[in-house]
């Protein structure tokens, strides 16, 4: 069986100034010269991202946008594509996050053209799924993520690498996980549907667990059924939070990647 390409990924949102690159740094110097257990990426404000690769250029720290516009160039102030990432020095993006999808009213089919987006532009895409407080109590996890799964990703993500992060939405930034049971179901049904669509790309794509990841709780989570990374939010910003999240991948077995 193939090992997913295991992915650390922090989610700045929108936090960070030009005063931030130096946690970078020390997040990037803490990975550097150590066993490649998983690809570790900062996916910082779009404003930073330029600065942030040089600030870590020759470093294994990979760096990702929030989000992108389908359209390569255009007619959309305020907007930012795929293209524009990758130039900017971004080799991934978070797409379809629960917080665009609540504020911006994004939906299945739009992450799915962004996704496509970045296809086109070299970029990885990490495609959020999750469910709400109230889906979940009325038993309709399970089915709203396994929709989101299927409607977010275009068919052309066959062959291709991307990742998938579940972010049970009543989890972020809340101080509460699901359970490991509760996301090793998760997870394994997410990677069921995409190896029945992808085949093999559906067998490689890491599935990140998103939603309250700290030092505390990651050494658990990340050990759980098909977990194959982590997307942290508030722990990502400092060296001190992060890294020891980095870390505790150590007890794992190492990855393919
Ligand atoms: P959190 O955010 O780790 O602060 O809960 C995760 C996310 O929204 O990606």
């Amino acid at each position: 069986m193939l090992t997913p390409r295991r992915l650390i990924a922090g989610n700045w949102k929108m936090h960070g100034l030009a005063a931030s690159l130096g946690e970078a740094r020390a997040i990037a110097a803490a990975v550097q010269g150590r066993p490649p257990l998983a690809r570790v990426a900062i996916c910082p404000p779009a404003t930073l991202i330029h600065r942030m690769s040089a600030a870590l250029a020759g470093t294994p720290v990979l760096l990702g946008g929030q989000d992108c516009r389908p359209e390569p160039s255009g007619a959309f102030t305020g907007s930012i594509s795929a293209e524009m990432l990758a130039d900017a020095g971004a080799q991934l993006v978070i797409l379809g996050h629960s917080e665009r999808r609540r504020d911006f009213g994004e939906t299945d089919s739009l992450v799915a053209a962004k996704v496509s987006a970045a296809f086109r532009a070299g970029l990885e895409p990490i495609v959020c799924v999750g469910e709400r407080a109230d889906e979940r109590r009325a038993g309709r996890a399970l089915a709203v993520v396994l929709a989101q799964v299927r409607g977010s990703l275009p068919d052309e993500a066959d062959g291709r690498d991307f990742a998938v992060a579940y972010e049970p939405v009543w989890a972020i930034g809340a101080g509460v996980t699901p359970t490991l049971p509760e996301i090793g179901e998760m997870h394994s049904a997410i990677r069921e549907a995409l190896a029945a669509r992808f085949g093999e790309a559906g067998r490689r794509a890491p599935i990140l667990y998103g939603g309250s990841v700290s030092p505390a709780n990651a050494g658990e989570v990340l050990a759980g059924r098909e977990v194959g990374g982590a997307l942290v939010g508030g722990a990502s910003l400092t060296a001190r939070t992060f890294v020891p999240i980095i870390d505790a991948l150590a007890v794992l077995r190492p990855s393919a990647s």
